[in-house]
């Protein structure tokens, strides 16, 4: 896994304790959108030999989309809009022109977002437990499907450009640390 600079900030558990059908909603976004920069992915050179593998994640991304939307169905919250995050827009706006920069980055952002996806479900699987057991089994049962999106996005970028990839994973983490001390009072996951 990856070694994180920062820990996730303090008040995060509680704001999405305290706010679980929103972050639901979120979360509906979330898993959306991973599916989605899957299949943006499959647009760039580096990775047409990698097609049938950013398939299978977008495939994977867009059921855990559905599964998020049966539990919101199953509680009768009402799917609604997404809120914009500030670290995944912090992230993704260093991303860097050119073919081949640009593929690694997109790699290197999508590689943290799925890392602290698995670091954050791993969270909230425990603590959903004494409360929200159907949560909590939800949320452990993501763990290793985005642990596993985490390593092929870091796997890939280091097939196209190793020493490269590690660099702006340097940066990323640094940029990953700088992000997580900023503060956002939404119930989000990110
Ligand atoms: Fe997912
Ligand atoms: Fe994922």
């Amino acid at each position: 896994m990856l070694l994180f600079r920062e820990k996730i900030p303090p008040d995060w558990l509680s704001k999405i304790l305290a706010n679980l059908p929103a972050v639901l909603i979120d979360h509906a976004h979330l898993e959306r959108k991973a599916a989605t920069t899957a299949l943006n992915l499959e647009k760039y050179r580096d990775l047409y030999p990698r097609v049938a593998e950013l398939n299978a994640i977008a495939i994977e991304e867009l059921q855990h989309f559905q599964l998020v939307l049966d539990l919101l169905n199953r509680r009768g919250i009402p799917f609604g809009q997404p809120y914009p995050s500030p670290w995944i827009s912090g992230l993704m706006k260093s991303v860097r022109r050119g073919q081949r920069r640009q593929v690694v980055d997109y790699l290197g952002c999508c590689s943290l977002i799925e890392g602290r996806s698995c670091e954050k479900f791993q969270i909230l699987a425990r603590e959903l437990q004494p409360f929200d057991a159907e949560l909590a089994a939800f949320y452990g049962s993501l763990v290793e499907s985005e642990g596993n999106h985490y390593a092929a996005y870091i796997l890939m970028a280091r097939a196209i450009d190793p020493a490269e990839t590690d660099r702006r994973l340097d940066f990323y983490l640094e940029l990953d640390a700088h992000l997580m001390r900023q503060p956002n009072p939404l119930p989000m996951l990110h």
